[in-house]
């Protein structure tokens, strides 16, 4: 069992997107028991993008011990075998002043027989993104490929060292340009953060449209350059935990 945090610096890199396609694929394609633990509150949540129905959240999981993180866990609805874990409204207020809580309740995962949980984190540094952290066992990157996403890939990786927590790579997201320069830019990208490209998605108009119309992308479009690098990186992902 292997659970990852999936975090970035800025907002709106696609962290909610690879998630939710990365799960789909590990899910549907590896076959594996697969959780998706919503940590953000984002425009485009889990719970939508899997047309789930629930009433319990993780916030109120958080609020009253009694409620297990298993009991809040619901099937994705074209897929049995990938939960999702909703989490109800923001959780920075509960978290900000005891992040142990949050903590505890993730590192529940452990008793619920699932392969692989992916925690999608909200973006910066913040009491949720270092509970998420803390109760991953890796954490997984998702930047543009820009200075600002290579200074973000430094601060996170920066704490990650404080809380000992290795990483499993970088995924560079909408990515545009030619391929000698990305390939150029992954070789120094590799070498000023140090950690390794783990994949790299394209730009892909097929991605908002997904996003717009609240699709799973890898479900929706299987096919399209961004399904496709999504599957090299599920890929990875897969070996780490078979
Ligand atoms: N490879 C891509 N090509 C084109 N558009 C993309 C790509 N990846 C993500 N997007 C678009 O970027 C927007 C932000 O994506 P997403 O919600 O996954 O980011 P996020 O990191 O989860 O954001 P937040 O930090 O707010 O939670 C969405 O509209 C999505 O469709
Ligand atoms: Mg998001």
């Amino acid at each position: 069992m292997l659970t990852i945090a999936v975090i970035s610096g800025k907002g709106g890199t696609g962290k909610t997107t690879i998630t939710a396609s990365l799960g789909y694929i590990l899910a549907s394609e590896y076959k594996k028991k697969v959780c998706l633990i919503d940590a953000d509150v984002g425009l485009s949540c889990l719970t939508r993008l899997f047309k789930v129905s629930y009433t319990l959240t993780l916030r109120d999981a958080l609020k009253d011990p009694a409620i297990k993180l298993a009991h809040i866990m619901r099937p994705a609805l074209s897929l049995q075998n990938l939960l999702i874990v909703p989490s109800g409204t923001a959780l920075h207020d509960l978290v900000a002043s005891n992040p142990k809580i949050l903590v505890s309740k993730l590192l529940e995962v452990s008793q619920s027989g699932v392969d692989v949980t992916l925690i999608d984190a909200p973006a910066g540094i913040s009491s949720v993104v270092i509970a998420s952290m803390v109760a991953s066992d890796k954490y997984m990157l998702v930047e543009e490929l820009n200075p600002w996403g290579i200074d973000a890939a430094l601060k996170l990786k920066s704490l990650a060292e404080r809380l000992q927590k290795p990483s499993i790579g970088l995924v560079l997201n909408d990515v545009v340009g030619w391929k000698g320069t990305v390939r150029r830019a992954i070789r120094s990208i590799e070498e000023i953060v140090g950690i390794r490209v783990l994949g790299v998605v394209p730009n892909d108009k097929v991605v908002r449209k997904a996003t717009m119309r609240l699709e799973v992308l890898a479900e929706k479009y299987p096919k399209s350059k961004a399904t496709k690098a999504i599957r090299e990186v599920a890929k990875k992902v897969a070996e780490l935990v078979s």
